[in-house]
């Protein structure tokens, strides 16, 4: 029988906010033929993200998670002084996972006085989130290229819940040669279908409540583009309403794309995809669902 091994108190996780520093800690791990994944996160960890550190750590001998609440991708101040952030309790999460080190710099690290580069990838980024928070995608592809420039990592991990973005940024590694694996990781979801989220904990009890109909009706609305029902325009109009019927208000977007180049579709063709973002009180909440017989994975195409 194997001894089992006690892990004893979590090991604090090393942490640093220097760039210069996150470049001296992979350039030792390269020396010893490790190979290295990235996991950047704006903290506030749940499943869905350690999820992606799994998966990364699967992966890789070296794993790097990077919280920074990235101002340039907030269109609204209330919206980035809201953001939730618990850096000791995410630290915990990450030290019990393995993670080798927490990449945590502060916002004059990132953009120190002057800065001016921006990332954009206009024609994946100008509808859906990109519409209805004009800069936002700009701002995410900024953020990580720069991340993915500072650590140089063999593998990046993004989550299908921010399909767009994945998308955005599988474009830009392509386009800049950034040599960099892109691996995507389906959604993780609460026993009712609500995609985990930071945003959750803003909701109050009822909004809570009401919350899991966004999966539930494009679920719903899958099933019958999957039976082959058209037109999607209608179909889609009936989706909103329901919506706003169970408290939805505003409702950003609720679209049919291509999920390779967001292109709107009439019809369910492959790769067909169902988009989301919708209001209830205060949160935003976005969600999307692949439409066919393979659902739930996307093809792995490498950037
Ligand atoms: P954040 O919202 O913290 O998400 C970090 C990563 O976790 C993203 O790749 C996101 O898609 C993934 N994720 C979030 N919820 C998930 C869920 N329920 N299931 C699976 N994956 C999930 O996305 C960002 O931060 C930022 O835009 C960032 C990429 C870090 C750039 O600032």
């Amino acid at each position: 029988m194997t001894a089992s091994v006690s892990s004893g108190p979590a090991v604090p996780l090393k942490t640093l906010r220097r760039i210069s520093e996150l470049r001296d800690e992979v350039a030792g791990w390269r020396r010893d033929g490790d190979s290295v994944a990235i996991v950047p996160t704006m903290g506030a960890l749940h499943e869905g993200h350690l999820e992606l550190v799994r998966r990364a750590r699967d992966c890789c001998a070296r794993v790097i998670t990077t919280i920074f609440v990235n101002p340039i991708q907030f269109n609204r101040q209330d919206d980035l002084s809201s953001y939730p952030r618990d850096e000791a309790s995410d630290a915990a999460k990450l030290s019990a996972l393995g993670v080798d080190l927490l990449f945590a710099p502060p916002v004059e690290e990132v953009y120190p006085k002057g800065y001016q580069t921006r990332v954009s990838v206009p024609d994946l980024s100008d509808c859906l989130c990109g519409a209805a928070r004009p800069g936002h995608m700009e701002g995410v592809a900024t953020v990580v290229a720069k991340l993915l420039l500072q650590s140089l990592p063999d593998r990046a991990y993004f989550g299908e819940k921010d399909y767009q973005q994945l998308l955005v940024v599988r474009r830009m590694v392509r386009d800049l040669d950034v040599p960099v694996r892109i691996e995507a990781v389906p959604t993780v979801r609460e026993p009712d279908g609500l995609a985990l989220s930071s945003r959750n904990l803003l909701l109050t009890p009822d909004q809570r409540a009401r919350a899991p109909a966004l999966f539930r009706v494009l679920r719903a609305l899958a099933a019958r583009l999957e039976g082959g029902e058209v037109p999607a325009a209608a179909i889609l109009g009936e989706g909103r309403a329901e919506l706003a019927a169970a408290g939805f208000e505003p409702i950003d977007y609720l679209e049919l794309r291509s999920g390779d180049s967001l292109r709107p579709l009439e019809r369910a063709e492959p790769p067909a995809r169902l988009f989301a973002a919708a209001w209830l009180g205060p949160v935003r909440l976005i969600d999307n669902l692949e439409i066919g017989p393979a659902r739930g994975l996307s093809p792995q195409r490498h950037g």
